[in-house]
């Protein structure tokens, strides 16, 4: 069983901590795409109100099984203090999330205000056992830190559910 990294980037701060993630930790990305293909300008005018309102936006895929995954990772960059409304749309697209043993992460320029909470409280709803939030800022990403650390939360987390998977004698 594997992990499976759900994730939405528009200019590739989240993508680059999922992709570096992914071989750490044996997992798979799923990216999310926001059709709504914002400009630069648009992305901060509409995207970023959008995200402060805690809106949802039509996304591709739209459902994501992650019934077949034993740990689901889901990575987003702060839009105005906020989680984006692709991943907000992602985490109500989830399918099989109940139960599952969840890590979140985000990226921002350095002030993610309550995004992690906002997501953690968003899987938590769903009935997800959310185990861990990791931020990140741009600057980590640039340089390449923190990845490790959420790697080992996430391999726990894995533990933990294989251990709980396994027969009581
Ligand atoms: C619309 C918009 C709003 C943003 N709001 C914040 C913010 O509130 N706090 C912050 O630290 N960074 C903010 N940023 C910066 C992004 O969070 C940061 O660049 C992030 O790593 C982008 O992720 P991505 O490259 O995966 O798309 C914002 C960026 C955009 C486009």
């Amino acid at each position: 069983m594997s992990v499976c990294i759900v994730f939405h980037s528009e200019t590739g701060n989240t993508r680059t901590v999922a992709e570096r993630l992914a071989p750490l930790v044996g997992g798979d990305l799923i990216e999310v795409t926001d059709l709504a293909h914002y400009s630069k300008i648009s992305r901060y005018i509409g995207g970023g109100r959008r995200a402060m309102k805690g809106e949802s936006a039509t996304i591709e895929p739209a459902t994501i099984d992650v019934t077949a995954c034993d740990t689901v990772v889901v990575g987003t960059p702060v839009w105005a203090g906020n989680p984006t409304p692709a991943i907000n749309a992602a985490i109500e697209a989830l399918v099989g999330i109940e139960g599952k043993s969840t890590v979140v992460f985000c990226t921002s320029g350095g002030m993610p205000g309550k995004t992690l909470e906002t997501v953690t409280a968003m899987l938590a709803g769903r009935g997800a056992d959310v185990r861990g939030a990791v931020p990140f800022t741009a600057r980590d990403v640039q340089k390449g830190e923190g990845v490790e650390a959420l790697a080992d939360l996430i391999l726990r987390a894995k533990r933990g559910f294989d251990a709980s998977a396994e027969p009581s004698r």
